[in-house]
């Protein structure tokens, strides 16, 4: 492992020696990409929406037993064992509890008051300063470039106003500035526009410690800048996936005749995670609740890990939907965790060496 050569208030508050953190994906973010990560100095997240309590549990011990450096778990915050799973992390020792949306303030107490460190993802300004309020320890911003869910407006636009509404609010809680990065450049730049850290999900989705299939990789990395697209029409939320024909096919097709195989792929994402229906209708109904969905748009929503799964674990690049930033058509190499951070961090010491020239 590199030698720290960035010292920020994100690896002062998580004890990595790298503002580098490797985001939870779904289905990609296993033990095996997390460990490699926390060996490389990196922060790794494992995903855990996509696996059982179980299941989560065994990932959990499975990065212990490859490292002894601190990792985070992402869990989603509106799913109805939100609290059993937080237990398990407090149970465990893991360092950072990462969120795909905000989690509940008493959530956020509980996690604080085991030491673990609380980091939510967040879309908007607002969401930044109500998490912050409710005393979370970071946040991490994903811009509209970025990959899997996400919102209209570019890192570049949201970064600042995040930090901006921040400092207004009286907050300096490390911000983690994630969707578009994948180089040295990137750290820099975000290190200069206020960030503490950067995410990268589909940089790492692209490394040799990623479980994704070689094939499903060689079609990333045969991506171009232009080969994205986002579509509301697979899970009812605005979802950035690689332009493929069977995603062209569901923009194309009427909601009435998705209906059938949406139905066969949610019964067979409920086998998979071991969600009983009663869950999935819960989970189903908090998601409704919460983001205005109708009854199409959540059995939609219920179907999507299958589709994820069928690319990102089986190889299927014609059955799945395989989530992907923009960031994939700058990106033509599969290194490993370790060569990617190196590079990284060593880069933007460079750059930013090289930009404070300028100043007269
Ligand atoms: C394949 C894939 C799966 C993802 N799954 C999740 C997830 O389960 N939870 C989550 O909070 N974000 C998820 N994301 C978003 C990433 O964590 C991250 O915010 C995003 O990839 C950053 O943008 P980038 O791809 O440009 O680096 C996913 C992204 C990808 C590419």
């Amino acid at each position: 492992m590199l030698d720290q050569v960035l010292r920020t208030p994100f690896t002062d508050l998580v004890g990595v020696p790298h503002p580098v953190v490797q985001t939870g994906m779904g289905w990609v973010s296993g033990p095996r990409l997390v460990s490699g990560t926390a060996n490389a100095g990196g922060l790794g997240i494992l995903a855990s929406a996509t696996m059982t309590y179980e299941e989560l549990e065994r990932a959990i011990l499975d990065v212990q037993s490859r490292t002894d450096q601190p990792f985070g778990v992402n869990l989603r915050a509106d799913a109805g064992d939100a609290g059993e799973r937080c237990d398990l992390l407090i149970k465990h020792g893991v360092k950072v509890a990462s969120f795909a949306l905000a989690p509940k303030a008493e959530l956020v107490r509980k996690l604080k008051d085991h030491g673990l460190v609380v980091m939510p993802s967040i879309g908007a300004a607002k969401h930044a300063v109500k998490v912050a309020g409710w005393g979370a320890d970071a946040v991490m911003i994903q811009g509209g470039e970025g990959g899997g869910h996400t919102g209209p407006v570019p890192t570049t636009l949201l970064l600042p106003t995040v930090l901006d509404a921040l400092r207004d609010a009286g907050s300096d809680i490390p911000v983690v500035a994630a969707g578009g990065f994948f180089d040295g450049r990137g750290l820099a730049a975000a290190l200069s526009y206020g960030a503490a850290a950067v995410g990268m999900g589909t940089r790492f989705l692209l490394t040799q410690d990623s479980a994704v299939p070689d094939s499903v990789k060689r079609l990333y990395l045969g991506t171009d800048l232009t080969g994205t697209v986002v579509t509301a029409k697979v899970d009812g939320m605005p979802h950035r996936m690689l332009r493929t024909p069977f995603v062209e096919e569901v923009e194309e097709t009427s909601a009435l005749r998705r209906l059938g195989p949406t139905l066969r792929r949610t019964r067979q994402f409920k086998r998979d995670s071991g969600t009983g229906w009663l869950r999935l209708a819960r989970d189903g109904r908090a998601m409704r609740k919460a983001q205005g969905r109708s009854l199409a748009q959540m059995t939609l929503a219920a179907n999507t890990p299958t589709l994820l799964k069928a690319g990102l674990v089986e190889g299927d690049t014609r059955a799945g939907i395989l989530a992907s930033g923009q960031v994939v058509g700058l990106i033509d190499d599969l290194p490993t965790c370790e060569e990617l951070v190196d590079r990284i961090v060593l880069g933007a010491v460079d750059e930013l060496r090289r930009a404070s020239a300028y100043v007269v």
